[in-house]
């Protein structure tokens, strides 16, 4: 399959040597945890690349000089697909601190696999803000292209999706409903199981992330 151009696959060794952790099955949830907050940051760098700076005059010890700063800084909203985006919000939050938050809730009907939507709380200025969609897994691609549909009506200025893995068959599908919105992930893998799940993967992201399987 060749992917569209908007695939952004981050393989920075750092980025691909912690997700290697993760991916085995006796790392624990503490490390699981760590790693996947790490990997945000580095992904949170990489989907930033393109923020627009400005420059002010600032004073050195030794001298004046025009120096660039960010020039929006304050216009993201940064919203995390519940509850596995969690673990990649609290990373892009260390590096974004002034970033605004969404949640949004949905859940996967366990037998069509198809999604329904449970909570939704957003900043309700969104409509002056670049938004990134955080979710570490886009399997089946259904809750992205549900949470993106609904996230869309709070018509934000810009809208990036950020995942830790992606299935080919979840990049197809969201790219079909949604070909404006880029993706950022750290590694494309095979396929999907018949459940679902990214194969080889890392299992089920929020479990691993709070210990709860
Ligand atoms: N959600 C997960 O947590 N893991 C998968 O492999 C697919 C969806």
């Amino acid at each position: 399959m060749v992917f569209p151009a908007e695939v952004n696959v981050i393989k920075h060794p750092l980025v691909q040597h912690k997700l290697t952790l993760m991916r085995q099955a006796e790392t624990h949830t503490q490390d699981f945890r760590r790693l996947l907050k790490e990997i945000s940051m580095l992904l949170a760098y990489e989907v930033t690349r393109d923020l627009p700076v400005k420059y002010e005059k600032i004073r050195t010890p030794l001298a004046e000089m025009d120096a660039p700063v960010l020039a929006a800084d304050k216009n993201m909203v940064i919203v995390s697909i519940m509850r596995a985006g969690q673990g990649l919000l609290d990373g892009m939050l260390e590096l974004i601190p002034t970033a605004k938050v969404g949640h949004i809730g949905l859940y996967r009907e366990p037998t069509t696999l198809t999604v329904v939507e449970y909570y939704l709380k957003l900043p309700n200025d969104t409509e002056h803000r670049d938004m990134l969609v955080v979710d570490p897994m886009l399997a089946t691609g259904n809750s992205a292209v549900a949470a993106v549909d609904r996230l869309k009506e709070a018509n934000p200025l810009s809208i990036k999706f950020v995942c830790l893995l992606a299935a080919p068959e979840g990049i197809q599908c969201f790219h079909e409903q949604h070909p404006d919105v880029p993706i950022y992930t750290a590694a494309v893998d095979e396929r999907l199981d018949e459940h679902g799940y990214i194969v080889p993967g890392v299992g089920d992201a929020g479990d691993r992330l709070y210990g709860t399987k």
